[in-house]
């Protein structure tokens, strides 16, 4: 599959091409299309829902989704223990105490408290919780009906390499499974900067795949697991560098 590079993209999404940082993109976004229902998966501080509701007053209702505990099944740098995350929990609430009017906490995971949300109530989702491919599988596939038709899933750590973090940890799969997510429910996706995702839920059926920034041109898994790759990324993984550094050395063998 190749994505589409010289379909007719529309200008609003054209628009996010410039923006200077994921949160600068999303904030443009939702005031373009005047957002009012929004649900975020994985909230973690709150430094994104207190950025977004800053910046657009128009919103209604934003819904923060987050079990802010320790999960046995995610084997991810930010699983901290409970203690941790309670503190990250009260620091995500304080940060956001002026919009406390407007947001409705549904303290679980996806899968736990998803139907608090109706069929078709948001205009916007951002998924940015358990990037794994059971995560991310789980967390497009619950929350898509809860979008309306001509709203928009959108997400976080659409990375071009799987190894966003050492092999001692599980691989992040939201891309390429979100753009097999598109496909599956025939829906438009648009790969944007800052690793950043756009669908578009639409009443037709009509899948495509528009990379916007030149990065996502093999979909295959064999690519990110070829034996060379695989011993150096181990070697890598051993040597004390932090996650900012990892990605940074990572790059040179991709
Ligand atoms: C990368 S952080 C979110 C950052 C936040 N969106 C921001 O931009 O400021 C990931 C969060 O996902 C949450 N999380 C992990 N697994 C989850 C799941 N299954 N459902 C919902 N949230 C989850 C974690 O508790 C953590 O707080």
């Amino acid at each position: 599959m190749k994505p589409k590079q010289d379909a007719i993209v529309p200008k609003n999404i054209l628009n996010l091409l410039t923006a200077s940082s994921r949160f600068d993109l999303w904030a443009g976004f939702i005031k373009q299309q005047k957002i009012k229902v929004i649900a975020e998966v994985g909230v973690y501080r709150g430094c994104f829902s207190q950025f977004i509701l800053k910046e657009y007053q128009g919103i209604e209702k934003y819904y923060m989704v987050d079990p802010w505990r320790q999960l046995d099944r995610w084997c991810k740098p930010a699983n901290h223990d409970n203690s941790r995350f309670e503190s990250i929990m009260s620091e995500a609430l304080d940060r956001n105490s002026r919009y406390m009017e407007k947001i409705k906490v549904l303290r679980g995971t996806t899968t736990e408290v998803i139907e608090a949300i109706a069929d078709d109530e948001l205009d916007f989702a951002y998924i940015d919780g358990d990037h794994t491919l059971r995560g991310i599988a789980i967390d497009l596939v619950r929350v898509y009906p809860k979008i309306r038709v001509g709203g928009w899933l959108a997400g976080d750590d659409f990375s071009s390499s799987i190894w966003q973090h050492p092999t001692s940890y599980e691989p992040t799969l939201v891309f390429p499974f979100a753009v097999y997510f598109a496909e599956a429910v025939g829906a438009r996706i648009y790969a944007l900067p800052h690793s950043q995702f756009l669908i578009e839920k639409q009443e037709v059926d009509e899948f495509e795949f528009f990379d916007l920034t030149g990065k996502y041109t093999d979909l295959s898994i064999k690519s990110h697991v070829g034996t060379v790759k695989i011993v150096l990324l181990n070697v890598l993984s051993f040597l004390p560098f932090s996650d900012a550094i990892f990605k940074v050395v990572r790059k040179f063998f991709q």
